[in-house]
């Protein structure tokens, strides 16, 4: 992801509507004026999928979270484009390692990871969004029967984060390492940017989807 540094981009969150910008913990069903099921994508990029799924499933409240207000930026900037937003639909402009910060305890009922950074050096591991450490704190957030689901095409990445799994105390529910050759796991599949980019120069797409 090209991080250039977008002049404006930081006043353009600040005034956005869509964006919470308090700690929110314990305030979801209040800021959506609901209490359907929160889902959430960490590391969202520019919102291909967090958005497509708003439009989708009306009856869910989908968050997009992105550390980068540069990246965010195109992700408003598509909701500018649209005719009618969806009102199931916010993002946090925030870094992950906050996030027990804006959802309470067992607040959340999925959450998405797709195509995380790899940070490849070993000494950076617990930067990787599906490290035990990030685990530890979705373990807060997510409900007691809540679902995590990761889709990368590094397959570097996939067996760390499969390693991560049993030390850090989940277990995978399904596994595959060809997601579109898949007719089961790719069944109602969204892709992300980065699927549709990886994913038309051939390289196959790795899912899982895990609980504790
Ligand atoms: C490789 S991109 C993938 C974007 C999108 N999920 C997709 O699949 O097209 C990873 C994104 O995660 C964001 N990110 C990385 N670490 C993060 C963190 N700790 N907290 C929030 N966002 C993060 C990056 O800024 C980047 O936009």
């Amino acid at each position: 992801m090209r991080l250039r540094n977008i002049t404006g981009s930081e006043e353009v969150i600040a005034n956005s509507e869509y964006v919470i910008h308090e700690p929110s913990s314990g305030k979801w069903k209040e800021i959506f004026g609901n209490d359907h099921p929160v889902y959430i994508e960490i590391g969202m990029g520019k919102g291909r999928f967090i958005i497509d799924n708003a439009l989708r499933y009306p009856d869910v409240n989908f968050i997009g979270i992105e550390k980068y207000s540069s990246v965010l930026l195109r992700a408003l900037q598509k909701l500018d484009a649209m005719e009618t937003v969806p009102a199931n639909l916010r993002f946090l402009c925030i870094d992950a390692k906050e996030i027990t910060e804006y959802f309470g305890k067992g607040e959340v009922d999925k959450i998405y990871l797709n195509f995380s950074d790899p940070w490849p050096k070993d000494r950076h591991a617990k930067r990787r969004l599906p490290s035990r450490q990030f685990l530890s704190l979705y373990d807060v957030i997510l409900k007691k029967e809540g679902k995590l689901e990761f889709k990368t095409d590094n397959r570097g990445l996939f067996d760390f984060a499969i390693e991560e799994l049993e030390p850090a105390g989940w277990k995978a529910e399904a596994v595959t390492y060809d997601l579109h050759a898949d007719a089961v796991m790719s069944k109602d599949n969204i892709m992300t940017e980065y699927e549709e980019k990886f994913s038309s120069i051939g390289n196959p797409i790795c899912k899982y989807i895990i609980s504790r």
